[in-house]
């Protein structure tokens, strides 16, 4: 008779980190050239090498697309040795396929791994995001409340000016409105161009970063991976599907969501212990990118444990082949 094998988080946390490390170093002759698909083609091809020699019974949950458009870490796809736990697997090989074209900040690898059906099969649509790092209570903002509202409820909670606020937001023609009303309070945006899984995790280190909340619409596959890595830094996260035609409701169905308008909370979103992995592709405020010397490669994780809270930052240092 067989039984389950325990999700080991800790035993599997290194391996998470060499698979996020290989999708790095495979992208990183292709940092600055100008092509997004080659670039994400070299990260998804490494992720999947490495993922197949873990000791898991892993599912892409959250991947390239669905079967008939990704050949490679599409939804549904079996990897790992098979061995090992049952988990979920929420990837994005190149996170900031344009920012890695273009040699700009913060394109990350990025991988999360929970047991078996706890993870959101988040259809390929857009969400509606808001985050907000560790330290207020409970719910003190949300999706229904207007951005100015989530200004105020924030700075008050804070205990300062709405002016001392700075949110993260997508520039978008979409978030027009919403930056013209949130420039109304006096807060101040920190635009960025592409990559709001990191947008996201820049809340959960505002000292650091300067952000305090992160709004706006963006993938929801990378809504499930930013939710990832704040239950394991601390922070509060909300996300609400967006629908713009049939085809993207249809996707909905097939991935077993029936409420349509369901408010997900950062535990909906990941409903277990998990375990995260981002590499730096290119430089940026949570890890450095990709340093290339003539000889060798140097790469900077962060692996982190929502059972313990731990975040590891990792510097790898590794001869060229
Ligand atoms: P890619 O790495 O797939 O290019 O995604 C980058 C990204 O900026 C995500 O971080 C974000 O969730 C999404 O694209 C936003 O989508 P859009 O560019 O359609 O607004």
């Amino acid at each position: 008779m067989s039984h389950p094998v325990d999700f080991n988080d800790r035993m599997l946390s290194l391996g998470l980190a060499r698979v996020s490390e290989a999708a790095a170093m495979a992208s990183a002759k292709l940092v600055g050239r100008g092509d997004e698909k080659a670039a994400d083609q070299a990260a998804v091809n490494a992720m999947r090498d490495q993922l197949n020699m873990l000791d898991i019974q892993g599912v892409v949950v959250i991947g390239e697309g669905e079967r008939d458009e990704a050949p490679m870490l599409y939804i549904g796809e079996e990897v790992g040795a098979g061995g090992g736990p049952a988990v979920d697997i929420a990837l994005d090989p190149l996170e900031g396929t344009t920012l890695t074209a273009k040699d700009m900040p913060n394109a990350l690898t990025v991988i999360a791994m929970a047991p078996r059906g706890t993870l959101l099969h988040a259809p390929d649509v857009y969400m509606d995001k808001l985050a907000i790092g560790p330290g207020y209570p409970t719910d003190v903002v949300s999706l229904d409340m207007t951005p100015k509202e989530r200004v105020a409820a924030l700075a008050k909670a804070r205990g300062c000016k709405d002016s001392d606020i700075t949110i993260c937001v997508l520039e978008r023609p979409r978030h027009e409105d919403m930056i013209a009303e949130l420039r109304s309070t006096g807060a101040a945006i920190r635009l960025i161009t592409d990559g709001d899984v990191a947008g996201v995790i820049h809340c959960a280190e505002a000292d650091i970063t300067g952000i305090d909340m992160y709004m706006g619409s963006g993938g929801a596959p990378e809504g499930v991976l930013a939710a990832a890595a704040l239950k394991c830094m601390g922070g509060q996260m909300w996300g609400r599907l967006l629908f713009r035609n049939d085809d993207e409701r249809g996707r909905a169905a097939k991935a077993g969501i029936t409420d349509l308008d369901r408010v997900y909370s950062r535990d909906e979103l990941v409903t277990a212990d998990v375990i995260f992995a981002a590499t730096g592709v290119t430089d940026g405020s949570i890890v450095s990118g990709i340093k290339r010397e003539p000889t060798h490669l140097t790469t900077e994780t962060i692996l982190m444990r929502s059972k313990t809270g731990s975040v590891r930052r990792m510097i790898y240092r590794n001869p060229i082949k």
